[in-house]
C-alpha cells in the first residue's frame, strides 16, 4: 500500500506555525497537558508532529519526547525552532521503534493524512507499554455540527473532509478492536472565529497553502473558491459578509490498562 500523503508539507511549513500566531489552541494544550499528568508518561512520541508545537509545549513535562513526521521540511521549522528536540522522519504506518518503547502516543491534527488510519492505531498500541495511552486530536465533521466558510466557498472541501476524517465512534470502535481496553471521547476544543469582510483573505486557513484543506486543491479550484469570496464581499455593500468558523476537537483517548 501507498503510505505517502498526498499533501506536501514540505511545501507548506515555512508558513504553517502562522496558526498558532492566529489561535494558540488553549484547549488542547490543556488537555495535553492533563494527560501528561494523569497517564505519568516518561516516554512519549508525537506522530505527525510537524513543526514541533506540541513537542516544544510538552518538552518540560515529561523524560523524553520524539517527534515523528514524513515532511523533511516541517521537522526543519521544527529543529530551527529547537536544536535540542528529538525528531526523525518516518510514516505513521511503519513506526519505527521496538514493541512496548513509550507511554504516551499522540496524533495531533494529522490523522486524516495517514493512507491507512486503523493501522497506525494497531501501530501505536504495539510500541505502547502495558500502562499506556493513545491520543489522538482531530476534527469531527460527521458529528454535523461544524460550520467553516472553507466548506462553504470552496467546492469538494467538505466532502473530502468526510473522507478523510474518521468519525470519532469509528476511531473508538478501531481502539477496542485493537486491544486498547478502554477508549473515551472529548471535546478538547471550540474553536469560534468571525472574520469580517476582507478580513478573511488574511486569515492563515484561507491561503492556499495553509491548511491541508486547500493544499489539495487545483489551483483553477482554489482561485474559484477565492473568487467567490470575492464576490460575496463586493455584492453585499457597506455590511459585508461574515466568514464563520466553527468548530470542535476532539480528543480520543485509549487505554492499554
Ligand atoms: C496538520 S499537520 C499537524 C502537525 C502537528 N501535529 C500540529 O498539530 O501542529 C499534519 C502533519 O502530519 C504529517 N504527516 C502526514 N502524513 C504522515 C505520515 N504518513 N506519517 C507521519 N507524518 C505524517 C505531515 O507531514 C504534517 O506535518
Amino acid at each position: 500500500m501507498n503510505t505517502i500523503s498526498p499533501v506536501n508539507y514540505d511545501v507548506i511549513a515555512p508558513k504553517y506555525d502562522a496558526r498558532y500566531a492566529q489561535n494558540p489552541l488553549a484547549g488542547v494544550s490543556r488537555e495535553l497537558r492533563e494527560l501528561v499528568t494523569k497517564s505519568q508518561a516518561r516516554d512519549v512520541l508525537e506522530v505527525g508532529c510537524g513543526t514541533g508545537h506540541w513537542v516544544i509545549e510538552l518538552h518540560p513535562l515529561v523524560r523524553r519526547i520524539v517527534g515523528l513526521d514524513f515532511s523533511f521540511g516541517m521537522l526543519e521549522q521544527a529543529r530551527a525552532q529547537n536544536d535540542t528536540l528529538l525528531l526523525t522522519n518516518g510514516d505513521a504506518n511503519h513506526l519505527p521503534f521496538p514493541s512496548a518503547r513509550f507511554d504516551l502516543v499522540l496524533s495531533i491534527n494529522a490523522l486524516q493524512h495517514y493512507t491507512d488510519q486503523r493501522a497506525f492505531i494497531t501501530e501505536a498500541r504495539r510500541i505502547l507499554r502495558a500502562d499506556g495511552a493513545l491520543a489522538i486530536v482531530n476534527l469531527d465533521p460527521h458529528i454535523g455540527r461544524d460550520q467553516w466558510y472553507l466548506y462553504d466557498y470552496f467546492e469538494g472541501v467538505k466532502a473530502a473532509d468526510f473522507r478523510r476524517f474518521p468519525s470519532s465512534g469509528t476511531l473508538l470502535d478501531w481502539m477496542l478492536a485493537a486491544g486498547f481496553v478502554r477508549a473515551e471521547w472529548r471535546v478538547a476544543e471550540h474553536i469560534h472565529q468571525e472574520f469580517i469582510g476582507h478580513e478573511v483573505l488574511d486569515n492563515p486557513f484561507t491561503q492556499k497553502n495553509g491548511s491541508s484543506q486547500l493544499a489539495l486543491l487545483s489551483d483553477a479550484a482554489y482561485t474559484a473558491g477565492l473568487d467567490r469570496i470575492h464576490a460575496a464581499i463586493a455584492s453585499t455593500g457597506d455590511t459585508p459578509p461574515i466568514f464563520v468558523t466553527d468548530q470542535w476537537l476532539t480528543l480520543l483517548v485509549g487505554w492499554n490498562h
